[in-house]
């Protein structure tokens, strides 16, 4: 059996015209539409590609998008004063501080700044607690557990009662997406186990897993015979392997990419698996577009 792919590039399609929409109905209401901010310190090349996607994605949704770059010099009190001003500014209903930031600045500090009702990335202790006790106390669920658990409902997949397997205990993967898939609700109400490196058997658990989300870091590291046959593989791994030249520029190198499964052989043993790249990647913006708007929805009271 080859598994079906569960392509993360088609899901966001669907769902920035999900947004699209409801930010054009929104607007045509209440003639406001959601604001984000995306704060970037330095010029990091990586970190400036992912902040541009952010801003070119939420620009086409319709938002009011806002790229604030600083430089890598900034001290952390004028950063603080920063997000201190978007807190109290009406327009501004998400608030992204792109991640890492420079080594004199303490990174907690900087994202408890950040007001919890405006953190759309999730990463705020108060979002971390309304998350663990789900139901109506939930607001802003990180953007790439949000991803695989819209990717997992997308497919069709059945997740009442269904044995989960995580693998990485991450504070942005691991642990939310565990405590996502055991709450009661749809996408969810699952059996959760979390594996990591403390872990004896990881292999006798995954092989266990109806629905195996891996998020370890580590290139190929879920081996074909670790996974029940008809399992959904959720692999969150996204690992630089080495280099390629670009299709479209052949001058140009460009990243292999390799997943923290071995998709090759796994697709002949799942039902339903997701590539790398083009699978829970392509998710995480688009989560982020979901929570911005979800924060003007709450703030509008129509959530
Ligand atoms: N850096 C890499 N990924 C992320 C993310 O999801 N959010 C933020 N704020 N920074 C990041």
């Amino acid at each position: 059996m080859t598994a079906k792919l569960i392509k993360g590039t088609e899901i966001r399609e669907q769902i920035l015209e999900e947004i699209a929409a409801e930010v054009a109905a929104i607007k045509d209401k209440f003639e406001v539409v959601p604001g984000l901010v995306t704060i970037l310190v330095g010029q990091n090349p990586a970190s400036l590609s992912y902040v541009t996607l952010k801003i070119q994605t939420a620009h086409r949704v319709g938002f009011k998008e806002v790229q604030d770059s600083q430089p890598v010099d900034i001290s952390e009190e004028n950063l603080l004063a920063l997000i201190d001003k978007y807190n109290k500014d009406d327009s501004i209903n998400g608030i992204l501080v792109q991640l890492p930031l420079p080594g004199h600045i303490d990174e907690k500090k900087v994202l408890n700044a950040i007001d919890p009702d405006k953190d759309v990335d999730g990463f705020h202790p108060v979002n971390v607690g309304r998350l663990m006790i789900g139901g109506d106390e939930l607001r802003f669920s990180p953007c790439t557990p949000a991803g695989i658990q819209e990717m997992i409902i997308r497919a069709g997949v059945e997740t009442d009662g269904a044995e989960v397997v995580v693998v990485g205990r991450s504070n942005i993967v691991g642990k939310p997406i565990a405590n996502m898939m055991l709450q009661k609700g749809k996408g969810a109400n699952s059996t959760v186990t979390i594996v990591h490196t403390g872990t004896k058997n990881m292999e006798a658990h995954c092989k266990r897993a109806d629905i195996l989300i891996v998020a370890a870091g580590v290139p190929g590291l879920v081996k074909p015979e670790w996974i029940k046959p008809g399992a959904c593989v959720i692999d969150v791994g996204v690992n630089r392997v080495g280099e390629k030249p670009s299709k479209n520029d052949p001058k140009k190198m460009v990243a292999v990419l390799k997943g923290d499964v071995d998709f090759e052989a796994a697709r002949e043993i799942a039902g339903s698996i997701t590539p790398v790249p083009g699978g829970v990647g392509p998710m995480t913006i688009t989560m982020l577009m979901k929570n911005t708007l979800k924060s003007l929805k709450f703030k509008l009271g129509i959530q």
